[in-house]
């Protein structure tokens, strides 16, 4: 009955060996250095409680909703949150996914058919790629953020091109040149599709909204479970891609929609936000803290995602346990994720660390370097 586990066996010995093993840890206690919880509304307690009271006002938030959007989970909360959303983005049209990982396989297997090229960037992030696998698209990277490698790659192609990128790099922490990228999908007749679940909440409601560039991008995607500290994603475009995708993409189709709490707080989330603007104001200031302590990084001036190179697995492995014993929770992000030499400890800024957090934490770094 039993089969042969070897091959997996092996290769998890393998990892163990070279110290990459991943295991599922309780969450630590410490000086939060490593989430995504950029404006720490994931614990902000008002937010809490705003949350609470409507849950007692309408304890039917609560119920699950049993079946998917297009049988019996189309309820009136979900609705009304897209429209709240396309509102808020000034886009004709939101939908609204479980998570970011979703959207993004929705929107990837499913608008580029057999004939289509998707472009990525190199850095982007995995639920695209597997989301291109699911696709019958061709797919094909460009080095990244190089606006050169981008237009000689779409200078040799005949079919419909999409061009998939993110507006802040999550692993490196730096911005797309967005505007320029933007630009040039028009020269080619190209499509644009930027996930922006990095950029979202930390810069008002991403880049792509700053720039005004919602008539140059076919889709964006925005998630919830980082600056919003809820859980979900949208994707945000017109009406004919929201009816195609709710027609086709197996992602949103074959699927339980979520509880109206999950909507209902995504919803109380973005009126939060826009409340409590001096949370990212704050985040900002943080965040010249601590560049102003000069650790020399790939990262963005202003991006919440410092990363600092320690190209060595096995010395990325003691920093991390130093900073860890001292109280600093931090990842290391070890080859083979990243590319050998680029190893890097991902250091996340939030509004609620404090200056002196930040001096104790690159202190430990600098004295390690
Ligand atoms: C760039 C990017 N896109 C998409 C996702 C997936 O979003 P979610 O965590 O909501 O599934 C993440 C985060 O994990 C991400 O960093």
């Amino acid at each position: 009955m039993l089969k042969n586990f070897n091959h997996f066996q092996e290769a998890l010995d393998k990892r163990k060996e070279e110290g990459t093993l991943r295991v599922l840890k309780p969450k630590s206690e410490g000086i939060d250095f490593y989430s995504n919880d950029y404006l720490g509304l994931a614990r902000n307690k008002e937010l809490q409680n705003l949350l609470v009271k409507q849950i007692i006002e309408t304890p039917q938030l609560l119920s699950g909703s049993t079946g998917s959007r297009l049988i019996s989970g189309n309820s009136s909360t979900v609705i009304e949150t897209e429209n709240y959303i396309a509102k808020q983005h000034q886009n004709p049209s939101a939908l609204l996914f479980p998570s970011g990982y979703n959207a993004n396989l929705a929107l990837f297997s499913t608008l580029p058919t057999r004939h289509d090229i998707i472009i990525v960037d190199e850095k982007i992030h995995r639920s695209v790629h597997d989301a291109c696998k699911m696709s019958h698209a061709k797919k094909l990277k460009f080095k990244h953020n190089n606006l050169e490698d981008l237009e000689q790659i779409l200078k040799r192609q005949n079919g419909n091109c999409y061009i998939a990128i993110e507006s802040l790099y999550s692993m490196d922490g730096d911005f797309a040149p967005i505007q320029e990228i933007a630009e040039i999908t028009e020269k080619y007749n190209a499509h644009l599709i930027v996930d922006e679940a990095h950029a979202f909440g930390v810069f008002g409601y991403g880049l792509v909204e700053k720039y005004h560039l919602q008539n140059k991008v076919l889709a964006t995607v925005v998630t919830y479970g980082k600056a919003l500290g809820a859980h979900g994603a949208a994707i945000l475009s017109n009406d004919i891609i929201k009816s195609y995708l709710i027609n086709f993409a197996s992602p949103f189709i074959y699927t339980t929609s979520a509880q109206d709490i999950q909507w209902m707080s995504v919803k109380t989330g973005y009126e939060f936000l826009k409340a409590n603007r001096e949370l990212s104001i704050k985040l900002q200031k943080n965040i010249a803290i601590f560049r102003q302590q000069n650790l020399k990084n790939p990262s963005s001036e202003n991006s919440p995602i410092q990363a600092i190179v320690i190209p060595d697995n096995d010395r990325l492995k003691i920093l991390k346990e130093t900073l860890l014993n001292e109280g600093f929770l931090t990842y290391a992000v070890f080859s083979p994720t990243v590319k050998e030499g680029t190893e890097r400890l991902r250091i996340c800024l939030h509004s609620f660390n404090t200056e002196e957090e930040i001096i104790g934490l690159t202190k430990i770094i600098k004295d390690f370097i």
